[in-house]
């Protein structure tokens, strides 16, 4: 039996939720060293999601903060190449499409071990997007590209890239089906004083909203005007530039905006569950929408999680006040939700991807 050594590097929150199913498939039958780059710090953003989904202590922390693209890139990459150097891992593991996925593909790749990428083949064919060019560049250094959906295969044959691609699943959804069950609805209703079916859930942290103070404008404006209350979880760089941009006064003025401070994993299922509809621009929280069956009204102009909208499940509506506001006054619950995101073993089909590639079978 050959045990493979595997570093998981992971440094942002929806990276956590990703590594949860993950770790534990890993090390039953493999080793794993989980480096924390330290992109995301805060309590909120970070320990609670370990404390919560039982994912192991990170063996390294590199404490790397915030920064520009560069320097927070730029200075996770010594610190990981060092690691790397140590520790003569088999493969080193990231996931989606954060600057830390992107440091840590690149450090590995000009050492020559093979990269492993959760969650590639993802487009939005949008590169003003941080992330979309930190997928297109992980996905072109990458040995191992596992696939959530067929639309991200499809997309790395666009691209010339067909060997070592392996369709497993999404993994947020191995998540999502093994925590719903533990979560108490009502209890987290009650601690937000919110209703079933009675609110919107929001969330809004992309830099293409959340740094533009049009954009960011128009959403408050179609928050303030919703016919339910909105509960808006508010991401620290959002809140920052609510303020800076003299948007805090319209939003505490709004009847209808609740603002809430990050809120857990469990509490944002709780929360989403409940909720009217979803209105976001993250990406995975479209999928969790979708998992959950609650209609999802997209802050952007362009998804990578196609199904949800061809589905009928999701919106495109931009930053656009009366685009958000015709999508809520439209909303749709199609009859049917396929298993366009797998069966919720993704992390088991990893293990057997990489066991299959590097001959690490039991
Ligand atoms: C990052 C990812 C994005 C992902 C998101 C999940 C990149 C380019 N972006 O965006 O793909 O969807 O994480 O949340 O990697 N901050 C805090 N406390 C923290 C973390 C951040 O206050 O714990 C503030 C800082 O002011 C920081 C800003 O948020 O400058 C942005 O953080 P950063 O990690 O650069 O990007 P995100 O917007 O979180």
């Amino acid at each position: 039996m050959r045990k493979l050594k595997i570093i998981s590097v992971v440094g942002a929150r929806p990276q956590f939720i990703k590594a949860a199913p993950v770790c534990k498939a890993l090390r039953e039958h493999h080793e794993e060293l989980l480096v924390h780059s330290g992109q995301h710090y805060d309590y909120a953003m970070s320990d609670v999601f370990f404390e919560q989904l039982g994912i192991p202590k990170p063996d390294f922390n590199l404490a790397v903060g915030s920064g520009s693209h560069a320097r927070q890139t730029g200075e996770m990459m010594p610190m990981l190449e060092q690691l790397f150097e140590e520790q003569c891992p088999d493969v080193v593991l990231v996931y989606g499409d954060t600057n830390t996925t992107l440091a840590a593909g690149l450090a590995a790749a000009k050492l020559g071990i093979s990269v492993v990428h959760v969650e590639a083949g993802l487009r939005s064919f949008n590169r003003s997007m941080p992330e979309e060019i930190n997928r297109v560049v992980v996905d072109h250094v990458s040995d191992v590209l596992l696939c959530p959906t067929r639309a991200s295969v499809v997309n790395l044959e666009a691209e010339g890239i067909t060997q070592g691609v392996y369709l497993v699943g999404d993994v947020m959804l191995d998540t999502a089906r093994f925590f719903a069950e533990n979560i108490d609805s009502s209890a987290t209703l009650d601690a937000f004083e919110v209703e079933r079916d009675g609110y919107y859930f929001a969330t809004v942290h992309r830099a293409g909203n959340s740094d533009s103070k049009a954009n960011l404008g128009a959403i408050v404006e179609a928050f303030s005007q919703m016919d339910k209350p909105v509960l808006w979880a508010v991401h620290p760089r959002t809140r920052k530039n609510l303020e800076d941009f003299g948007l805090l006064e319209a939003v505490e003025a709004a009847e209808t905006i609740h603002m809430i401070p990050p809120v857990s994993y469990l509490e944002t299922v709780g929360l989403l569950r409940s909720a009217t509809a979803l209105l976001t621009d993250s990406g995975g929280m479209q999928k969790e929408a979708y998992f959950f069956g609650v209609p999802c009204i997209t802050l952007r102009e362009e998804t990578e999680w196609v199904e949800t909208v061809e589905l009928g499940w999701n919106a495109l509506v931009g930053a656009d006040t009366n685009r958000i506001l015709a999508a809520a006054a439209s909303i749709q619950r199609p009859l049917s939700r396929p298993a366009v995101y797998g069966d919720g073993h993704a992390a088991e089909a990893i293990v057997a991807a990489l066991e299959e590639r590097y001959g690490g079978n039991r």
